[in-house]
C-alpha cells in the first residue's frame, strides 16, 4: 500500500519497510494540515480517477524537488513530463514567487494538470505547454538564447526516458549557474546496470545520461537510489557549473 493509499495497484514493487519510513516522516514532516496538503491528495485521487497512471512523483520525492527550489531561491522551474501536475503542484505550492514551465505530450494528462493546479490555487503560475520534448524544448532553448525567456534555476526531466540526454543537453544551455537538474528513473529497479536490460530503450537513455554526463565540462553530477512507495529507483542531480 502506498503512503498516500490513493493508487492501490501492485504496479510498484512494495516494502512494508520502505512505505512504513514514509508514512512515518511524512505525517511528521508534512501533515495534513499543511495549507498545500488536502490540494496534494486531491491531485492523485483526481489523477487517479481520469485513468492517469501511476507513475507521478510521491509525496517524500515531491517535497524534496520543492525543498531543492527553495534552498537554491528558485524563480524559474522547467519540467518536461506534467502528468498530471503533481510535481509541479508540490514546487508551485512551496515555493510562492516561483514560475514553473511545464511541458506534456498528452492533451489529457495536459487538462488534468490543469485542474489540479487551479484547485491548488498556482494555476497563474504554471505553464503548461502542450507538445512534443522534442519540438517544445528546443524553442524554449531559442528563446532562453535570444534573451526573450528567463534562465532556468531547477530543471526536472521525467517525461521520454531515451530522450533524456537531448534534453539534458538543451537544458545545460538554458540553465543559471548553480541550477540543478534532475532526471527521474535512472535506476530501474537496477536495470541500469543489468546486461539483461540494457538495450531497452529506456535504459538506454539513461546509460546515455551517465556516460554523457561523466565527460561534460558543463555539469558536475550524481545518481542518487531511491527507494519508497515507487519501487526502488533513482534520480540524476546534476549541478550546472
Ligand atoms: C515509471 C515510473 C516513472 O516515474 C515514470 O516517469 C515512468 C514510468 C514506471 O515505474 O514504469
Ligand atoms: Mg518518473
Amino acid at each position: 500500500m502506498s503512503v498516500t493509499g490513493i493508487f492501490t495497484g501492485d504496479f510498484h514493487e512494495q516494502d512494508k519497510r520502505w512505505s512504513a519510513v514514509d508514512a512515518y516522516t511524512i505525517s511528521h514532516l508534512h501533515p495534513a494540515s499543511r495549507p498545500n496538503s488536502k490540494a496534494l491528495i486531491r491531485a492523485l485521487e483526481y489523477s487517479r480517477d481520469q485513468n492517469l497512471p501511476d507513475i507521478a512523483s510521491y509525496p517524500a520525492l515531491g517535497k524534496f524537488f520543492a525543498l531543492q527550489c527553495k534552498a537554491g531561491n528558485v524563480k524559474y522551474a522547467l519540467e518536461i513530463g506534467t502528468l498530471g501536475g503533481y510535481t509541479s503542484l508540490w514546487l508551485a505550492t512551496e515555493n510562492h514567487g516561483i514560475q514553473v514551465t511545464t511541458v506534456e505530450v498528452n492533451p489529457h494528462h495536459a487538462k488534468v494538470a490543469r485542474e489540479n493546479l487551479e484547485f491548488g490555487g498556482v494555476g497563474d503560475r504554471v505553464n503548461i505547454i502542450e507538445g512534443a520534448g522534442l519540438d517544445v524544448v528546443p524553442k524554449l532553448l531559442e528563446e532562453v538564447r535570444a534573451g526573450e525567456r528567463e534562465k532556468f534555476g531547477f530543471v526536472y526531466l521525467d517525461a521520454d526516458k531515451e530522450n533524456n540526454w537531448t534534453y539534458l543537453d538543451m537544458a545545460i544551455g538554458m540553465c543559471v549557474p548553480g541550477a540543478t537538474i534532475f532526471v527521474d528513473n535512472m535506476v530501474s529497479r537496477g536495470r541500469l546496470v543489468d546486461p539483461k536490460h540494457q538495450h531497452e530503450k529506456n535504459i538506454a537513455g539513461a546509460r546515455k545520461v551517465v556516460e554523457m554526463v561523466g565527460n561534460d565540462e558543463r555539469v558536475d553530477a550524481v545518481v542518487m537510489q531511491l527507494v519508497g512507495e515507487k519501487s526502488y529507483d533513482g534520480v540524476l542531480m546534476a549541478v550546472v557549473r
